[in-house]
């Protein structure tokens, strides 16, 4: 599965953040791009810049949320027989609020564009591969599927769903040369935290927490040149840079260690 000449290369949330990084890292002459997202505006500059890069890239505008649209998409341009290499599922969006404080159309929303959504994707590509005897499928996860996030519950909740399903699909598609992978990254700066939905917060506040934390925030570009080194390495599981690594192997083995950062987490949220 290196990088060879005549490859098509599926992307979700290619307007965007890591998901057009993902693109443009990954553009060369020889890959054929199918670039996903709900804004055909972003959609179309990201395919001028991989063109410009010496890739061929096509466009296509969906809204996730919508399985039927989604299904007629996927069916005609992606039957079985059809080839296709590697599918990146970026596309996702978060949302920042206590529990108490989430309304159910929120939990619906997010279940049906970060886990249903990523979930219907996967598995269709899974079957065309399958067929075919070989492929690639990563899927962005994070770092939050590991840890929990209080006060992003419900996107803790979709990233950890996608870990069980990426982490059994991993063993039925080896048998069949189809590797399905997970990366996980912790923060990074890209448009996710001003997309968000905000319960009882602001932007402003959530942004200014995050960096009080102290965290690193990787760069879209940077997060993307390691998710395809490293999946090309053939890493089941991938998460960055390497605090989220340590926190994420921590997380079972040691809880109270990120309690402490929890316990900030929460504490900040709640001031006034
Ligand atoms: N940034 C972080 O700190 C971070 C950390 C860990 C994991 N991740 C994960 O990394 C992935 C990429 O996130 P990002 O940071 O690059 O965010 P981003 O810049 O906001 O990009 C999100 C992408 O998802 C697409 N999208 C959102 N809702 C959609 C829907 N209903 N239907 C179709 N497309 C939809 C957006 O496209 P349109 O707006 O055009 O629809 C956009 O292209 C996500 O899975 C995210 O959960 C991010």
């Amino acid at each position: 599965m290196d990088t060879a000449m005549g490859k098509t290369i599926v992307v979700t949330g290619a307007s965007s953040g890591i998901g057009r990084e993902l693109v443009l890292q990954l553009a060369e002459p020889g890959v054929d791009f199918w670039l996903l997202g709900r804004d055909q505006g972003r959609l179309e500059k990201v395919a001028a810049e991989a063109v410009e890069r010496g890739a061929a890239a096509k466009t296509q505008s969906l809204d996730l949320r919508d399985r039927e649209q989604s299904a007629a998409f996927l069916n005609e341009t992606f039957a079985e027989g059809v080839e296709v290499d590697e599918v990146y599922l970026s596309a996702a969006f978060t949302m920042f609020g206590e529990v108490k404080d989430l309304r159910d159309e929120d939990w619906q929303r997010i279940y049906e564009t970060n886990l249903l959504g990523a979930v219907q994707w996967a598995l269709h590509f899974f079957r065309v591969m399958v067929a075919r005897g070989g492929g690639r499928i990563v899927v962005l996860s994070s770092l939050a599927a590991y840890t929990g996030y209080p006060t992003a519950a419900a996107y803790a909740t979709m990233k950890a769903g996608l870990l069980g399903l990426f982490r059994s699909l991993w063993y039925e598609g080896r048998r069949h040369g189809v590797f399905c992978q997970i990366v996980s990254p912790g923060y990074v700066d890209t448009n996710i935290y001003k997309a968000a939905v905000f319960r009882n917060t602001t932007y402003e506040k959530t942004v200014g927490n995050i960096r009080k934390l102290g965290f690193p925030m990787l760069t879209a570009e940077e997060t993307a040149v390691r998710i395809i080194r490293n999946v090309r390495k053939g890493k089941r599981q991938y998460v960055l840079p390497q605090y989220a690594a340590l926190m994420a192997w921590i997380a079972p083995r040691a809880p109270f260690l990120i309690d402490r950062v929890h316990r900030e987490v929460v504490k900040r949220f709640r001031e006034r």
